[in-house]
């Protein structure tokens, strides 16, 4: 916090004029008052489902003044008319105020479980409808490792003639630029298994690129979840560490939305520090040797 000293005057120039201008400028230089965190706050909120809470708003706060110098705003109150009235911006907006922490192979119980338990049994349920392509929905993919490694794991584990096709979606528009591309640095490569980084990896220079092969098999799309996708008879949903930046009714909106999106037969996989506990849904609970995850079964 900066702190103005108010200048030494002589006394008879202590006059009211002096004082207004002294604590207009103090109030000028608080960027971020609490009236301003409360109106970006309800206006996340309603634009993405993101709450902001005091506990985290100097993330907020920094990741605000770090947008308004890439554009050259000096104040909150004018760029908070901007993102009202401008949607290119607000996207830009929500793109800075995201966190996109991902890597590949992140929880690889869920991947076990993918593997050892889920797959099978789609294919045991799929089977019988004659449908020999599994639909799966990575929503929150970040800059892509997760719908890459569902990918990888599949092109694995998949017997002929099974298919996968993978929607991979984002609010971030940088991150999806990220994970269209399929580059990614010497230091994101971590966790994947060698023999996985020989067959589905090139190596560039400064770091590795995804297969053109692998890439067509995921459709990388922004999508907000406060909306509906519009997507139905998912077999799989991958939503891991996004919902925990929502509070429980934005929550509860998204997972049951998930529930339209999906076939009546159905996976659904969470963060391992998320759950769907306490909530007003009709997904039940599955627990595996390997790791804990949601079925949609009617
Ligand atoms: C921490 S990353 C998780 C990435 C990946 N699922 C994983 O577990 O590694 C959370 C992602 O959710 C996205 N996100 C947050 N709110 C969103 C919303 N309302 N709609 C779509 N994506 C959102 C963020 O942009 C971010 O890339």
């Amino acid at each position: 916090m900066s702190v103005i000293i108010p200048p030494s005057l002589p006394a008879a120039r202590i006059d009211r004029d002096w004082r207004a201008t002294y604590y207009q400028d103090m109030a000028d230089a608080v960027f971020f008052s609490d009236a301003d965190f409360e109106q970006y706050k309800a206006f996340i909120y309603k634009e993405s489902g993101i709450t902001f809470t005091p506990t985290n708003r100097s993330i907020l706060e920094s990741r605000l003044k770090e947008r308004l110098r890439g554009i050259g705003i000096d104040s909150v109150k004018t760029y908070f008319v901007k993102i009202s009235t401008d949607k290119e911006e607000l996207k830009n907006f929500l793109d800075t105020i995201t966190t996109n922490l991902t890597r590949f192979f992140r929880n690889q119980a869920h991947f076990d479980a993918l593997e050892r338990y889920v797959i099978p049994e789609l294919i045991k349920i799929k089977q019988k409808t004659g449908n020999n392509t599994i639909k799966i929905w990575s929503a929150g993919c970040s800059t892509g490792e997760e719908p890459y490694t569902i990918a990888m794991l599949l092109s694995e584990i998949l017997p002929s003639p099974w298919k996968f096709e993978i929607l991979a979606s984002d609010i971030s528009l940088k991150c999806l630029m990220t994970a269209k591309e399929g580059f990614y640095q010497e230091n994101r490569i971590v966790g994947i298994p060698d023999s996985y980084l020989k067959k589905y990896f090139d190596k560039v220079e400064g770091g590795y690129k995804i297969h053109a092969n692998l890439m067509s098999k995921i459709r990388f799309d922004y999508h907000n979840l406060k909306n509906d996708s519009g997507q139905r008879n998912l077999d799989l949903v991958f939503c891991r560490n996004v919902i925990i930046y929502f509070d429980e009714t934005a929550q509860t909106a998204v997972i049951n939305r998930f529930w339209d999106a999906m076939a009546s037969k159905s996976f659904l996989f969470i963060g391992h520090s998320e759950s769907l506990f306490g909530m007003k849904t009709q997904f039940e609970f599955v627990k595996t040797e390997w790791a804990t995850f949601y079925r949609k079964f009617v």
